[in-house]
């Protein structure tokens, strides 16, 4: 080798993986007569019998306490196409599947018990945070079994479920720890949805708020025009939502140019600086949704502070989130560290750290459209949590209110 190849040889590697998957919208996922799970484990036309895993979030298991059955009398049904490899697992839901890593680790060992490789299915039954959990589990065996997803909240359904990553949280950082994996399918079956609390029916029309905001202004208008029809518990509305939100969610990831974000900006995490540090501060009391919804209300003044959305579009956003049902405020916002700072602005340290050190912040740029930012002013978030806050709210209502003489002298 002479000594020129030695000091400055390139040899260079550049290839693009197509990625596709198919998000389908079904109801009785597991009735037999269905064809939708099995049509999409046999999507790539192999012929040979499935080996596949199911596992089930322990909410969606206590709602629905025939569905082990009905997922074993669905693999009995096509016991020629799909080997059930263990009766369906429960694993535990909501945050408690990615606060506890360990978990990771038992999943790792139910796959090497059960022999899984690299073509064999884990089907993953559950809200968003244990499609997470399992979808990273998945992700690691083997490099990379095939998920299924199929989601089983709103937000999982229009959001969690169609995106392509998936993470745990490590020593109390949120999703700290995950990779980006598109999963082999999306299977969103609406009946789940029936048996949701409140708060997490809800809480998927926050990430819809979110993406119409810097996206779609009809669909802003659609959202704030049904926003008590939704809260109401509407199915057919929902059902619309859902689909027109998952397809926003899909064109971003698709058309956005950064799908496993390299760059430096993260578009839809609009909200979620505040929303994250606001789950961390609350140990997660507070649902995802109801944190989105506040994180997206406070940028939203910040936007209006900064003149980049009217005073009537800002109202217009309070107005559909409150309809929607969601609270806009937490006593957590008023949070101060032993330096007088409002704890909440750490998040923005975290959301910096988490870009790789460059802070940049999506907002709004009028309704429907959306601009980064790297800079944010401490000064004027302060102030947009004090405009939040109840007690301002009442003065600055009662301010408002004419006195008994001055409504009299009008009349
Ligand atoms: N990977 C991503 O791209 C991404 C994007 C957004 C959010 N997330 C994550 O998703 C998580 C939030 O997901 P979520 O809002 O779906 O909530 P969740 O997964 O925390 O579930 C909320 C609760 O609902 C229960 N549940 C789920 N489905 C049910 C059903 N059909 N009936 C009754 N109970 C049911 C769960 O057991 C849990 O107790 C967060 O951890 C968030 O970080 C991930
Ligand atoms: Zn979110």
């Amino acid at each position: 080798m002479s000594a020129r190849l030695q000091k400055d040889a390139v040899l260079r590697q550049s290839f693009a993986v197509p990625v596709e998957f198919p998000v389908i919208f079904t109801r009785g996922l597991f009735d037999p007569a269905n064809p939708v799970l099995l049509k999409a484990v046999r999507r790539m036309g192999e012929r040979r019998r499935h080996r596949v895993a199911v596992f089930v979030d322990a909410g969606v298991w206590r709602a629905h306490p025939a569905l082990a059955r009905r997922i074993r009398a669905y693999f009995a049904a096509h016991t020629g196409a799909l080997e059930l490899v263990a009766p369906p697992q429960r694993v535990p839901g909501g945050e408690k599947a990615k606060r506890d890593a360990a978990l990771v680790g038992r999943l790792l060992a139910r796959f090497q018990a059960w022999r899984l490789c690299r073509h064999s299915f884990v089907v993953a039954v559950g809200g968003g945070a244990v499609l997470d959990a399992v979808g990273l589990a998945a992700a690691l065996f083997h490099r990379g079994l095939r998920l299924i997803r199929v989601p089983t909240t709103v937000l999982a359904q229009n959001d969690v479920g169609v995106g392509v990553k998936n993470a745990v949280n490590w020593r109390g950082v949120k999703n700290l720890v995950g990779t980006f994996s598109p999963p082999f399918a999306v299977l969103n079956d609406s009946d789940f949805l029936a048996a949701l609390p409140d708060r997490d029916w809800i809480g998927g029309i926050a990430e819809a708020f979110k993406v119409a905001l810097i996206r779609d202004a009809r669909f802003f208008r659609w959202l704030s025009a049904r926003a008590s029809q939704l809260r109401a518990r509407d199915r057919a509305a929902m059902e619309e939502l859902i689909r027109r939100c998952a397809a926003l969610h899909l064109d971003h990831i698709r058309g956005g140019g950064d799908p496993f974000e390299t760059g430096r900006a993260r578009p839809l995490d609009f909200g979620h600086w505040v929303a994250h540090k606001l789950e961390a501060m609350t140990g997660f009391r507070i649902g995802h949704g109801q944190a989105v919804a506040i994180g997206l209300m406070l940028d939203s003044g910040y936007a209006r502070r900064k003149g980049w959305l009217k005073a009537a579009e800002l109202r217009a956003i309070r107005s559909g989130l409150l309809r929607s049902g969601f609270t806009l405020w937490h006593p957590a916002l008023a949070a101060r560290d032993g330096r007088g700072r409002l704890k909440i602005l750490r998040g923005l340290e975290d959301f910096r750290e988490h870009l790789g050190g460059e802070l940049w912040v999506t907002y709004p740029l009028g309704i429907g459209r959306r601009h980064e930012v790297g800079e944010v002013e401490s000064a004027c978030v302060e102030e947009c949590v004090r405009a939040l806050s109840p007690g301002r709210r009442a003065s600055a209502r009662k301010a408002a209110t004419p006195r008994p003489q001055q409504i009299r002298s009008r009349m």
